[in-house]
This record gives structure tokens, sequence and C-alpha cells, in this order.
């Protein structure tokens, strides 16, 4: 489903799945099926990483229990919106590879862009993801029972179809709208630093 209120204008020719995912505040309650949440997973295992660790681990909550377990971890300026969406999720990454005990130190980017397979996915089934920094590391350990000492907790995330802004905060509403992004130039180089 194609967003026809998005505002962005890319720079130039692009697939429109980048500019058409963009991580809205306002979600509707309606509940995700199994099988949207079998496909949203399947694009992560999808997702390419160093070794082929796959090292990513999403720990998500679809009942109104686990949701406001999930919920506890959050900032407070994310508990505003997140709770509605009916999935939340937390992307664990694995810190040592599997085939040699090591610190794995490419993890988090591995994790990076398993996330961003789930929020690409998430839009092809007319859905949205919004990832969230915005939570308390040590309370996600605990509410979820994550063995820190084998996996970090990158990010939170919530999935759902979009809802009515009006259900916002005032401030939060006003910034519910795609973002832009720096100029072309400031993205990539040629050659040297
Ligand atoms: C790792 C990560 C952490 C983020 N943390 C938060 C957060 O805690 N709260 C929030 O409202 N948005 C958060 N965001 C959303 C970003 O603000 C958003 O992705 C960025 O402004 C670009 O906008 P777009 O996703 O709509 O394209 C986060 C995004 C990422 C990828």
């Amino acid at each position: 489903m194609i967003d026809r209120s998005n505002p962005r204008i890319p720079a130039v020719d692009v697939d429109s799945q980048f500019t058409d995912r963009w991580s809205p505040r306002a979600f509707a309650e309606t509940p995700l099926t199994d099988a949207q949440l079998a496909t949203l997973f399947e694009a992560v295992r999808w997702a390419p990483s160093c070794y082929n660790e796959q090292p990513w681990l999403f720990l998500y909550a679809v009942t109104a229990e686990d949701r406001v377990r999930f919920a506890e971890a959050l900032v407070p300026a994310n508990r505003v919106w997140a709770p509605r969406a009916p999935l939340l999720l937390f992307v664990l990454c694995r810190r040592r590879f599997r085939h040699n005990d090591q610190e794995n130190r490419h993890a988090p980017f591995d994790a990076g862009a398993a996330w961003l397979a789930l929020a690409l996915q998430a839009r092809k089934l007319g859905l949205h993801a919004h990832a969230m920094a915005g939570f308390s590391r040590q309370k996600a350990f605990e509410i979820l029972g994550v063995p820190e000492e084998d996996y970090d907790i990158m990010a939170a995330v919530a999935v759902g179809y979009r809802g009515d802004k009006e259900i916002l905060p005032e401030d939060v509403a006003a910034r519910e709208q795609p973002n832009d992004r720096k100029p072309p130039r400031e993205v990539a180089r040629e050659g040297r630093f």
C-alpha cells in the first residue's frame, strides 16, 4: 500500500520502498495475523550477516499482558505512543560467534540489517515499524530474562497499522509525518575521507 500523503522527494530516482518507509507514532490497535508475524520474521531470517552467523534474536509481544511488560522498559516519551502498537519487540544480538566463541564486532551491524528487513517487509504488508533506542537496557534485560553475558539488546520496535494522529498528545502529533534527509553529498564520498 503506497502512502500517497508522503511528501518525501528523493534526490534521484530510487525504489519507492525506501521513501515509503517511515516511523509513525500513531498506531491502530488492530491485531496482526499469525501469517503477518511469520512473514515479518521470515524477512528477518534472510538478512545478510558476517559468517552467516545470523546473530539477531527478536523477542516479541503480541498479547496485552506481554505488551504491558515490554512497555515497562520504554522511556516515558516512547511509552506515550508505542504500547498501542499490536506488536512490540526487542532486537537482540549475540555477542560472540558460534564457530569460534570470539567477539562478533559486526553483530550490531547485522542486527541493523535484520531490523531494516523487517521494516521494509512491514510496509509491503501495509504496516509500519518504528525503532526505539529510548528504553532502559537494564530494565529490558530484567523483564525479558536475557542473559547479558551472551546477548546485547540493540533496540525496541513497535509495529502495526497507522492510527489516527488525533490519539497522540499535541506535541507528538505535530511531528507525525515523514521527515527529510541530508543532501547526497553528505552521504557518500569517492576515494578518501
Ligand atoms: C536505532 C533507532 C533508535 C530510535 N529511537 C527512537 C526513539 O527512542 N523514539 C522515537 O520516537 N523514535 C526513535 N527512532 C526513530 C528515528 O527518529 C527515525 O527513524 C528517524 O528520525 C528517521 O525517520 P523515519 O524513520 O521516519 O524515516 C529511532 C530509530 C532508530 C533506527
